[in-house]
């Protein structure tokens, strides 16, 4: 299937706000949609399947009182240990949900189903060889997660990564991983990625589930503060460093642990609620803002991006050997 990615002109900048367990809500997925941006959220965000029924039903609400807004999209880990995986599935089969964020796992018929009802599925690749895998299963587009990201992170560089995929597939590449600025988004074009993929930068919005303190620590973060480790739940991620800390953590000494060696604290079970996770672009997080007004000067970005940096090609070499 070919992918329209401007969704028949709804999306105003080929971008989705990525999934982000206990930050990604509604409200946030709408504020996005109602700008031209696509927004999402992981279905394991939510407690119980009745909560997940509700957040699709709040969706469809909200998206039917809005002039053309953006798809939106849902997160399943499409692994055999997520025991909610097969009901929220059907759920998401029932409700229409018109892009599927697949991660985690060898997805065994779930790209079909979502194709029976017309949707798409995106699925989350760290290499080449899941990114082979996912191809051959029928998803649509690959979600190329990249070193730097938030969360559950890929660790090789994007341009090594998205050329690496290139010798596999062409199937069309979302790139994940530090991006933030609507010129960020043009670069990844020109790297040859379809859409950007943005997480840490939408954690400081008011319309997510962020506590104030999670967003002060964020906007008081840079890269340097971001903590690489798998000793945590045994998948690489990053993480946000002072949270570590606060939680009686020493990152030095977890930095120094074999392969394979878990965190065996208590404070590891908090991940997420109270160790927090942030990617390499948590540095542009300056203030605490509205996902509506961030989509909006992400696009202004984005297209004052595109005509200089046409501006600027006029005089590369290049042009002036042609
Ligand atoms: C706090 C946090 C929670 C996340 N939770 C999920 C999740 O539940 N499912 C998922 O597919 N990705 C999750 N991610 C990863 C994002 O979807 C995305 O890959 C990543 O944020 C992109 O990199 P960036 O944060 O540098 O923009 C999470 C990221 C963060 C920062």
């Amino acid at each position: 299937m070919l992918i329209d990615f401007t969704f028949g002109g709804r999306l105003k900048v080929p971008l989705i706000v990525s999934p982000m367990f206990l930050v990604s809500n509604p409200p946030l997925a709408l504020a996005c949609c109602s700008r031209g941006v696509m927004g999402s959220f992981p279905a394991h965000s939510t407690r119980t399947r009745e909560v997940f029924s509700d957040w699709l039903q709040d969706m469809e609400r909200g998206l039917a009182e809005m002039d053309s807004p953006a798809p939106y999209a849902v997160n399943l880990v499409v692994h055999p240990t997520n025991e909610r995986y097969p009901g929220d599935l059907d759920l998401c089969i029932q409700h229409k949900v018109p892009v599927v964020l697949t991660s985690k796992g060898a997805p065994d018929d779930v790209f079909n189903r979502i194709h029976d009802y017309g949707g798409v599925a995106f699925h989350d690749i760290a290499s080449a060889r899941h990114a082979e895998k996912a191809a051959a299963a029928g998803a649509d587009a690959l979600i190329a997660v990249c070193a730097g990201a938030g969360g559950h992170t890929g660790t090789i560089n994007p341009f090594a990564l998205l050329n690496e995929v290139r010798q596999v597939t062409d199937k069309p590449v979302i790139l994940a991983g530090g991006m933030s600025t609507g010129q960020d988004i043009l670069a990844a074009q020109a790297m040859g990625a379809s859409a950007c993929y943005f997480g840490t930068r939408f954690i400081a919005t008011r319309e997510c589930l962020s506590d104030d303190v999670t967003q002060q620590m964020m906007i008081a973060a840079t890269a340097k503060d971001i903590f690489f480790s798998a000793a945590l739940d045994g998948a690489p991620a990053n993480w946000l460093r002072p949270s570590l800390i606060n939680e009686g953590l020493n990152p030095d000494e977890i930095a120094a642990y074999a392969p394979g060696k878990r965190v065996m604290n208590q404070a590891a079970k908090a991940r997420y609620s109270k160790i927090k996770s942030a990617g390499h672009g948590v540095g542009m997080i300056q203030s605490v803002e509205s996902a509506a007004n961030l989509c909006d000067r992400i696009i202004d970005e984005y297209v004052r991006a595109r005509m200089s940096f046409g501006e600027s090609l006029k005089d590369s070499p290049v042009s002036e050997m042609g």
